[in-house]
């Protein structure tokens, strides 16, 4: 039977892994990412920086630091689905051309499509701001301050076809504090991303987990 996740190959120093990094907004954690790389010799390199709009101001942080860095924004045409479909293969074509062996997930808000996912299985990561299982979807915050716990976190996990469901990598507890709002809980769990996602990286891009 084949693997259901085919995990990328181990990076090293002289040849680090490829990564894309895929954002939507304003990319702290892309930025983070490119600090923890710009600081030492690492396993692995960000290749490419995609956003789903030219507005997205993470790109910025690639193109300071020298890397391809492109805004593709959702096609024109009738049907949702094909201009889902049309988008994608437009992301896939700058990810193969770059030779991106790894796609990072940095505050990426599109669900990619089940075939895309089949054919990137296991080399796809994504960061999501709670302790999933909990609280999935794309407003962990809001429905953590609902709920009332007093802890929450930040999950890095490898993407599956569903929405936050693939196998946990990784995850960090942050205290939800009194008179927390969105922003405010949002910026603490934050601060734990930007050092949790690139040790993460670090770990899966030299070879340090399986599934
Ligand atoms: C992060 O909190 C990430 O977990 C979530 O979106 C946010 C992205 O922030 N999926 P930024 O664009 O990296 O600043």
């Amino acid at each position: 039977m084949e693997p259901s996740f085919v995990l990328p190959r181990v990076g090293s120093v002289d040849n680090p892994l490829r990564l894309a990094v895929l954002i939507s907004g304003g990319g702290s954690g892309l930025e983070a990412l490119l600090k923890f790389q710009a600081t030492e010799p690492r396993c692995h390199r960000t290749v490419i920086v995609l956003a789903d709009s030219e507005a997205a101001g993470g790109l910025e942080h690639g193109r300071d630091a020298g890397i391809a860095s492109l805004g593709i924004p959702i096609p024109s045409g009738p049907g949702m689905s094909e201009r889902r479909l049309a988008h994608e293969e437009i992301v896939e074509r700058q990810i193969q051309t770059a030779h991106a062996e790894l796609l990072v997930l940095s505050g990426y808000m599109r669900i990619l499509t089940p075939s895309f996912v089949g054919k990137w299985k296991g080399r796809i990561v994504n960061i999501h701001p709670s302790l999933l299982p909990d609280f999935p979807g794309a407003h962990a915050h809001r429905d953590v301050l609902f709920a009332g716990v007093r802890t929450t976190g930040c999950t890095v996990h490898m993407v599956d076809e569903g929405v936050d469901t693939g196998p946990i990598l990784a995850q960090r507890e942050v205290p939800v504090l009194p008179g927390d709002n969105v922003k405010t809980l949002q910026e603490r769990v934050k601060e734990v991303e930007h050092e949790l996602y690139p040790e993460v990286i670090d770990m899966l891009s030299s070879g340090q987990f399986s599934l």
